[in-house]
């Protein structure tokens, strides 16, 4: 059992105690960030006259050591230590002696773990949203080669109008996108400094703050010391952020699985991206589809459970906020893993063209340019509706399509159809004269794809380097 504290106390620790306490076993995901945020604060100190220029160099050469022993495998980070500070600081005072108990000067672990909690996810929030870019890299590419793909479009899971594969794409294609600018937001939010904050007070040293801040990329030092350590937004809102690029992912998976179903046959899954069955030797399963669907549930849960433990606790500091890491953690790994996996399930699908036009031409996806038919020629909407619903029943009695009618049993409807009907409501016509900003013909859907490009090239991912 190795903690910095003690001096107070005259007793042991109890062994369940101390486990219960010890965040080790998690917080060493940290490590990078502890020796990082370590060194900007004892550079900032020799700057400030805090310590000497041979304590500085000392105390850096120390923590550089110990990172390097550690990424080498010669140093272990184990459970014997309390938290991943004592580990660093404990290891630096056995590298340097005394000097290493310098480290501590003017910090708490209170700013210090919401520094390392800081730089740990302001660096995921970059790496989410480069693996949302390449997503949206391939969404366009299979836009670009699909826009005259028709298919039906569906509300209600009810075949409802036309539409083309580039146009369904494109839906995700904006949700994908909102995520990255969401993630920009969240970045750009919390990207303020809150070490030298100290416990929750600041600190008597003359610390250069914004100093500190700069040395590690920050926008400044936060403004106020109480807040900085009790501060846990940032996490909530990434989260936040997370959970919603799940529920994303979900509802794409869950079109997939039915696209891909023996019923709809829209979407062919790889077969390096399917499983069989133990029992049934025909079975090709969307496994992963499923899984990633299956796991947003996970996401939701460490969204809620950060709410929740944050909701009543008092200003500052308190003990319950250790538990924004291991959730933030697991929700950081699904997320990277089901943006990879479904990448790739997306990217070697395949698409049967044939089979999705087909089944656009039936189910009357055209019945509500049958009434703009009639509307055109002087029929008010409302009555065109009725005339082409009974249309539609007559002709699901003769299992036929609109388009399937002789000209004779269409003016049995209505004397106003004359045989520039047919073309009016062929497939094609349908979805291409559909031309309003963000509708599914090939025009408008060319505009959206250049705008998107664009989009692409300044995507504030790669604009940071
Ligand atoms: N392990 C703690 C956490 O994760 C670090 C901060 C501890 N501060 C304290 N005063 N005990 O929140």
């Amino acid at each position: 059992m190795a903690q910095l504290w003690g001096g107070r106390f005259t007793k042991e620790m109890d062994k369940l105690v101390y486990e219960f306490n010890a965040s080790i076993s998690f917080d060493k995901k940290f490590f990078e960030q502890d020796i990082e945020g370590s060194i900007a604060h004892v550079v900032m100190m020799e700057k400030q006259g805090i310590l000497t220029c041979e304590e500085k160099d000392a105390i850096v050469k120390g923590l550089t050591g110990i990172r390097k022993d550690v990424e080498d495998g010669k140093l272990s980070i184990t459970e014997e230590y309390e938290d991943i500070h004592s580990f660093v600081e404990a290891n630096l005072i056995e590298r340097i002696g005394d000097t290493g108990k310098k480290l501590h000067t003017g910090r708490s672990r209170n700013d210090q773990v919401a520094l390392d909690m800081k730089l740990y996810i302001r660096s995921e929030v970059v790496q989410i949203a480069e693996n949302l870019k390449d997503l949206l890299e391939t969404l366009l590419s299979i836009m670009e080669k699909n826009l005259t793909t028709y298919m039906p479009g569906f509300t209600h899971l009810q075949k409802a109008q036309p539409t083309t594969l580039a146009h369904h794409m494109g839906a995700y294609f904006e949700m994908f996108k909102r995520d990255v600018l969401r993630l920009e937001d969240i970045y750009k939010r919390m990207n303020y400094c809150p070490l030298g904050s100290g416990a929750f007070a600041g600190t008597t040293y003359p610390l250069d703050r914004a100093y500190t801040s700069a040395l590690m990329g920050f926008e400044g030092p936060t403004l106020n010391s109480m807040d900085a350590v009790a501060d846990r937004d940032y996490v909530i809102e990434f989260l936040a952020a997370l959970s919603t690029i799940m529920m994303h992912l979900s509802r794409f998976s869950e079109e997939i699985i039915i696209w891909n179903s023996n019923e709809y046959r829209f979407v062919e899954i790889d077969d390096g991206f399917s499983t069989g069955s133990s029992i049934m030797p025909q079975k090709k399963n969307p496994d992963i589809a499923e899984l990633v669907r299956g796991k947003t549930g996970r996401v939701y849960g460490a969204l809620m459970s950060i709410l929740t433990t944050m909701k009543s606790l008092p200003l500052a500091y308190n003990k319950d906020m250790q538990e924004d890491k291991e959730l933030t953690f697991d929700a950081i790994t699904t997320v990277k893993n089901c943006l990879t996996l479904f990448h790739g399930m997306l990217s070697t699908m395949k698409f049967n063209q044939k089979i999705m036009e087909e089944s656009a031409t039936k189910g009357f996806t055209n019945a509500t340019d049958a009434a703009d038919y009639l509307v055109n020629k002087g029929v008010p909407f409302r009555d065109a509706h009725g005339i082409i619903g009974q249309l539609v029943l007559y002709c699901i009695e003769k299992n036929c399509s609109i388009d399937a009618l002789s000209i004779d049993e269409l003016k049995n409807f209505s004397p106003l159809f004359e045989g520039d009907v047919y073309d009016t409501i062929s497939l094609k016509t349908c979805v291409e004269k559909r031309l309003t900003m963000g509708a599914p013909s090939k025009k408008a859907m060319e505009e959206v794809i250049r705008i998107n490009k664009e989009f692409l090239a300044h995507i504030w991912v790669v604009e940071r380097y």
